[in-house]
């Protein structure tokens, strides 16, 4: 019974990377196709408490904290839910109120009850855009719910060799809403990586994302992503895969960012914060009073058992072949100009401290894969509001 769950399970996730399993690529669903979709979305939609609307007509489902797809993980199964974060969250000052940092523009239509937490439900389309691009192109993965093949990146990184292992990364994320297509997707991000070397490297990553494949819109989504690592293919965006735990019941990942800033104005960040303490969960914190989203249990993690050997703060773009490679940032290369390129400034960090620390400029290195579309800088520590920042971005094209 139990390893046929597990087994199920598997399939399950299985198919969220190669979900070329019984799905044909063109023309409508087949009889097998259809019941397979079915199955998922039964996996994925745990019956709700109650169902609640966003103001761009995602359908929310506020499902009981303990039944969430999360414990469908079979390195769950004997996991016992952390309501709170054994921690709190580095660099508040004051003690948190139990009111949550207002999501600018409300996304909920609405509150979830008590005990339950706000779930964007998955539907049939949106399982069927995760695995076709388009009509004419089958991803390698046939999927967006891992990184397209083709990706380019802009970021700033701290290595953990000069410290020992980082355990915190924070930032404040400057948020746009670049022109991103089907078959695209643009983030401005925090990075987390642990593992020997970037393919089989455990991550987790954080901020925000247009992606009309994972999301249906051409909106900018506070989005979240795992990565197992081990070369196992484990992880996926948000909740498109059980993993994740949502403690929030007002926050959900995925949801939209209704606020972002606009080239030669003052512009809008979002506070990221992701930590772990001892040998603990990741969890991950959001906005200025740092509320706590949820967690990603260690278990479900090749590596990062004791903190990271990696942080990087910046953009991510991917691309199917077919399309050319979408705007990172504000769509223009970084000139230094806070309100001209997206930013992430305030960048802290924290290793064997038990405060977040400021990086310093030899302590850094910046990586830019394709010049010739995105760039990034490294500002150093420009001290106040700003304190420790990089600028990033470029406006794509073909770029290979
Ligand atoms: C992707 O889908 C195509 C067509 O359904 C299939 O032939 C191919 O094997 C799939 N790729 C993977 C990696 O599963
Ligand atoms: C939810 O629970 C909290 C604490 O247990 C309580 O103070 C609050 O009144 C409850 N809210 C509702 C709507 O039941
Ligand atoms: C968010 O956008 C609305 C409408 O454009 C604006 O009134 C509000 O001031 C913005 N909020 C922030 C925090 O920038
Ligand atoms: C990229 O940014 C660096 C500064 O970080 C600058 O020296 C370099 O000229 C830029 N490259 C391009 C192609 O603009």
């Amino acid at each position: 019974m139990e390893m046929k769950a597990i087994a199920l399970l598997a399939i399950h996730c299985l198919a969220l990377f190669y979900p070329g399993h019984g799905l044909s690529a063109h023309g409508p669903l087949t009889k097998e196709e259809d019941s397979e979709l079915e199955a998922r979305l039964k996996t994925l939609n745990k019956p709700p408490v109650r169902t609640l609307k966003a103001f761009n007509g995602d359908i929310i489902d506020c499902i009981d904290m303990y039944k969430q797809p999360a414990f469908d993980h079979p390195l769950l199964k004997n996991h016992k839910i952390e309501i709170k974060p054994s921690f709190l969250p580095l660099g508040v000052k004051k003690k948190r109120t139990a009111q949550a940092t207002p999501v600018e523009q409300p996304y909920l239509l609405g509150e979830c009850p008590n005990g339950t937490v706000p779930i964007r439900r998955t539907t049939k389309e949106d399982l069927i855009r995760h695995h076709f691009y388009g009509k004419t192109y089958v991803p390698k993965y046939n999927s967006s719910l891992v990184a397209p093949p083709l990706t380019h990146f802009a970021y700033l990184s701290l290595e953990a060799y000069k410290r020992g292992p980082l355990f915190t990364a924070e930032g404040y994320i400057d948020v746009y809403n670049p022109n991103v297509e089907a078959g695209q997707f643009s983030t401005g991000q925090i990075l987390i990586t642990d593992g020997p070397e970037e393919l089989s490297a455990s991550k987790i990553e954080a901020g925000w994302m247009v992606n009309p494949n994972l999301y249906g819109d051409h909106l900018t989504h506070f989005f979240t992503r795992w990565t197992g690592g081990g070369g196992v293919g484990t992880g996926c965006y948000d909740m498109a895969c059980p993993g994740f735990v949502q403690t929030n019941p007002r926050i959900p990942v995925g949801f939209v960012l209704r606020n972002f800033s606009v080239y030669g104005h003052v512009p809008y960040d979002i506070v990221v914060q992701v930590g772990q303490r001892r040998r603990g969960s990741w969890w991950l914190f959001y906005g200025d009073k740092r509320d706590e989203i949820g967690y990603w249990p260690r278990n479900l993690f090749q590596y990062f058992s004791s903190g990271a050997s990696r942080i990087s703060f910046g953009g991510q773009v991917g691309r199917a072949p077919n399309r050319p490679s979408p705007p990172m940032g504000s769509g223009h290369f970084p000139d230094h100009d806070f309100t001209h390129s997206s930013y992430i400034r305030l960048i802290r960090y924290r290793s064997s401290q038990k405060r977040l620390e400021t990086p310093s400029r030899d302590g850094t290195a910046t990586h830019v894969d394709v010049p010739l579309c995105y760039n990034v800088t490294d500002e150093g520590d420009l001290g106040g509001v700003t304190g420790y920042a990089t600028t990033f971005g470029g406006p794509g094209g073909n770029c290979d």
